[in-house]
């Protein structure tokens, strides 16, 4: 799907209107591309904690081109902000304003990303003030930063520290292109589980996954990404899309399996296929949604019950027959897709926000089920993507909805399909009952 506005903008001509009559100026974004470097230029590492050594000795190891301290007009692909031992408010000022004297020098699409502590675990009332005071910091400078950059944040639980696998998984993610529509965002590690892959263009494999609503738009997306990093995919979706489904299992080597998973049986019908075909069954991608839009005051029972079949329940049934399977024990992975409507609501879609926030809910309390097998269950909560369900959006709303995040355009499939293998893979084993939103800091529900 293309936005012929951002492309419009990102030539040199297209550039100067916009710039001369106060038009948005989205860029082209730095996305994943096997081999290319993680960053575009050195990472600056902020902070003098214990913690701030060890990341910038870790990412020596990792052969990135690291700085202690800034070199006067040296473009920057990253500054890392460590603030793992903030204790008050007042201690903010100084590494923060430090690291402002280097936002001039960001190369394009660079990113800032803070390391700090969870508010939740604060002992005190002046180190949760402070801790929070991060969240405020890192959502507004991630308004500031231009030319596609983006700013997140890394929140570490107790027993966590800067170099557990998780942070370093999350970290790597967030420096990629595979986060390049993740903007504005927390991504707390919550234990110090995980395990970092041998080959990181590879940490997916051996898996096997299975990928929901995968005959087109983001499920298609996702299904080529886990393929891509290492795993055996076996597609779902309804036999009406079974044409679509079988070119995107042929595309990714996998196997196809006509289904509609509002069946009560559609959980052991995944589990007996994945394990009858390979033996095991290791991921699970609840990617199939549907809308079905109408104001409240005129709602009826179906567009009301679909929605909820689909979205919420469906997924409910099928994580019930996966928690009681001896199949999918080892180290499993559950990430399911939500929606920022979800979140902040939107209008015309009390339904689907309800569905989309049960998905929360569920994760939410799905997470401590898991966790015994080594496993973790995360949604992602996708903003505006372009896809067929958003091509039919009508155009002054589509174009609304495009433009109303902090990197003016809407994010590809693929982004949401690159959040979502980072989750399922080992090293973000300490990642739990989160979700991750996918908006380019969609200013609904910021
Ligand atoms: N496109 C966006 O901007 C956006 C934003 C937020 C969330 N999402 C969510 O992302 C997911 C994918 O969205 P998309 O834009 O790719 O949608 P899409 O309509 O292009 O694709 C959805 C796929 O799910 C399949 N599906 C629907 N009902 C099914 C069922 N009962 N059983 C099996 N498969 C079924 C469809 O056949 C289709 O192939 C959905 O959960 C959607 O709610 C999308």
């Amino acid at each position: 799907m293309t936005d012929t506005y951002t492309q419009f903008v990102s030539s040199g001509p297209g550039r100067k209107v916009a710039r001369k009559i106060g038009l948005p100026q989205p860029v082209i974004l730095r996305r994943h591309k096997p081999g290319q470097p993680l960053v575009p230029g050195p990472i600056l590492i902020e902070g003098s904690t214990e913690g701030a050594d060890a990341l910038a000795s870790t990412l020596l190891s990792w052969d990135l081109d690291v700085r202690r301290h800034a070199v006067p007009k040296e473009r920057l692909g990253a500054v890392i902000l460590v603030l793992d031992e903030l204790t008050h408010p007042d201690g903010l000022e100084k590494p923060v304003l430090t690291a402002a004297t280097s936002l001039r020098d960001l190369a394009p699409n660079a990113r800032v990303i803070t390391l700090s502590r969870h508010p939740g675990s604060a002992p005190d009332a002046a180190t949760a003030a402070a801790r929070q005071g991060v969240d405020g910091l890192l959502r507004s400078l991630a308004m500031e930063l231009r030319s596609g950059a983006t700013g997140n944040g890394i929140l570490l639980a107790d027993g966590v520290s800067t170099t557990s696998p998780s942070t370093l998984a999350a970290l790597r993610f967030l420096l990629s292109g595979k986060s390049a529509f993740v903007d504005g965002q927390f991504i707390t590690v919550g234990s110090p589980a995980g395990k970092l892959p041998d080959d990181v263009e590879k940490p997916l494999a051996g898996k096997v996954a299975v990928v929901t609503g995968a005959a087109r738009g983001i499920g298609a997306a996702i299904a080529r990404t886990l393929h891509r990093d290492g795993a055996t995919v076996l597609a779902v979706d309804v036999p009406a899309a079974g044409d679509h489904l079988a070119e995107v299992a042929n595309e990714v080597h996998g196997t196809a399996l006509q289904l509609d998973i509002t069946r009560e049986d559609a959980g052991q019908k995944i589990i007996d296929h994945a394990v009858s075909r390979y033996g095991h069954l290791d991921i699970v991608i609840h990617n199939a949604g549907i809308t079905r839009d109408k104001l409240l005051a005129n709602m009826d029972h179906n567009r009301w019950a679909s929605v909820l079949a689909v979205n919420i329940a469906a997924q409910l049934r099928i994580n019930e027959a996966l928690l009681a399977s001896e199949h999918f024990r080892s180290s499993p992975r559950i990430v399911s897709v939500a929606s920022t409507s979800g979140i902040a609501g939107n209008r015309g879609q009390t339904n689907y926000a309800a569905s989309k926030a049960g998905v929360t809910g569920m994760v939410r309390a799905t997470a401590p089920l898991l966790e015994p097998h080594g496993g973790t269950i995360n949604a992602v909560a996708p903003g505006f993507i372009e896809t067929e369900m958003t091509r039919r959006v009508p155009l002054v709303r589509r174009e609304v909805g495009r433009r109303l995040n902090s990197l003016r355009q809407g994010g590809q499939p693929v982004d949401v399909a690159e959040a979502i293998a980072f989750l399922a893979s080992d090293a973000a084993g300490g990642i739990s009952g989160q979700v991750l939103r996918v908006c380019g800091q969609n200013m609904v529900g910021a």
